[in-house]
C-alpha cells in the first residue's frame, strides 16, 4: 500500500525566531499513525525547526524548498544538496512558484531531482497545469511532458529507493481558495501513472506517492483523500496554522488507517 503524506510548505513565511515553535504546535497536534508528515520551512528556519522536532521525539520530517542543480560553484544566493546534510532530510522541487519566479526548466528540475537523491534528499517533485491550459483542454498534455522533462535521466530505482513523491498542483488552484474537485485531481493522478508506465517505470513508479496541492484546508482533504489514487497533500497557505493541520493530518489518518499503514 503506498505510503500516505502530508507535507507543509510554508512558502515565504516565519522566522528563525517564531518558526520552531510554530512547528512544534503543529508537530504535536497532527500526532497521526501511519501518516508521513514534512514541514518545509524557508532555508534560514530549517534549523530552528529541525531543533524544536528534535524534542519531544517529534516524528516529522524537515524539507528545504528548493536546491540548486549544482554542488558547489559561484552561484550567489543558492544552497546545494550536500549543503542541507542534517538540516533537512526532503525537498521540494520544480514548485510552481519557482518556475514562475526564477524560470526552472524541467530539464533544470531534473537535475535538481537526481542532486536530491544523489544526497539522500527525498525530494518532492511539483508538476501542474495553468489555467489557460486546463480550458484549452491541455491539462493532462502539460502535466504528461513536465513529468517526462522534470524525470529525464532520473533512473527508476533510484527514485523509488530514494523515496521520490510526486504532488500535483494546478497553478489556477494554489493559494486562490480554488481548488480542484477530487474528481479531477484524481484523473490527473491516474494519468501521471499513467506516464510513469509508459516510460517504463513499472514497479518503482506504481508504489511512488503522488499528492494533490492547491488550496487544500481541513474542509476539502477529505474530498482529496477519498479518492484512492491520491495519496496526500502538499498544503500551503493552511500549513502555517495548526488547527487546519490537525484537522488535515486527522483526515490523512483515517486513509492510513484504511490502507494498513497504521499498525
Ligand atoms: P496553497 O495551499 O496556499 O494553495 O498552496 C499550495 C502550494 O503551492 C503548496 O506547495
Amino acid at each position: 500500500m503506498r505510503e500516505v503524506v502530508i507535507a507543509a510548505n510554508w512558502k515565504m513565511h516565519t522566522t528563525p525566531s517564531d518558526a520552531g515553535d510554530l512547528a512544534r504546535t503543529i508537530a504535536s497536534r497532527t500526532r497521526e499513525a501511519g501518516v508521513t508528515r514534512v514541514i518545509c520551512p524557508p532555508f534560514v528556519c530549517l534549523a530552528p525547526v529541525r531543533d524544536a522536532l528534535a524534542e519531544d521525539d517529534h516524528d516529522v520530517a524537515v524539507g528545504a524548498q528548493n536546491v540548486h542543480h549544482e554542488l558547489a560553484g559561484a552561484h550567489t544566493g543558492e544552497v546545494s544538496a550536500p549543503m542541507l546534510a542534517g538540516l533537512a532530510t526532503w525537498v521540494i522541487v520544480g514548485h510552481s512558484e519557482r518556475r514562475r519566479d526564477a524560470g526552472e526548466t524541467d530539464a533544470l528540475v531534473a537535475r535538481k531531482v537526481g542532486r536530491a537523491l544523489e544526497a539522500g534528499l527525498r525530494p518532492i517533485l511539483c508538476v501542474g497545469e495553468q489555467l489557460a491550459e486546463r480550458e484549452a483542454g491541455r491539462a493532462t498534455e502539460v502535466v504528461d511532458t513536465q513529468i517526462r522533462g522534470s524525470l529525464d535521466g532520473i533512473d527508476p530505482a533510484q527514485a523509488a529507493d530514494g523515496g521520490l513523491v510526486i504532488a500535483y498542483e494546478p497553478v489556477w488552484a494554489i493559494g486562490t481558495g480554488r481548488n480542484a474537485t477530487g474528481i479531477d485531481a484524481a484523473a490527473m493522478v491516474d494519468a501521471i501513472r499513467g506516464t510513469l508506465d509508459g516510460l517504463g517505470w513499472g514497479e518503482s513508479g506504481a508504489g511512488l506517492p503522488i499528492l494533490y496541492g492547491g488550496s487544500v484546508t481541513s474542509a476539502t482533504i477529505g474530498e482529496f483523500m477519498a479518492e484512492p489514487s491520491i495519496d496526500g497533500a502538499l498544503v500551503g497557505g493552511a500549513s502555517l496554522k495548526p488547527d487546519e493541520m490537525a484537522g488535515i493530518v486527522a483526515r490523512a489518518g483515517i486513509t492510513a488507517r484504511a490502507r494498513g499503514l497504521a499498525g
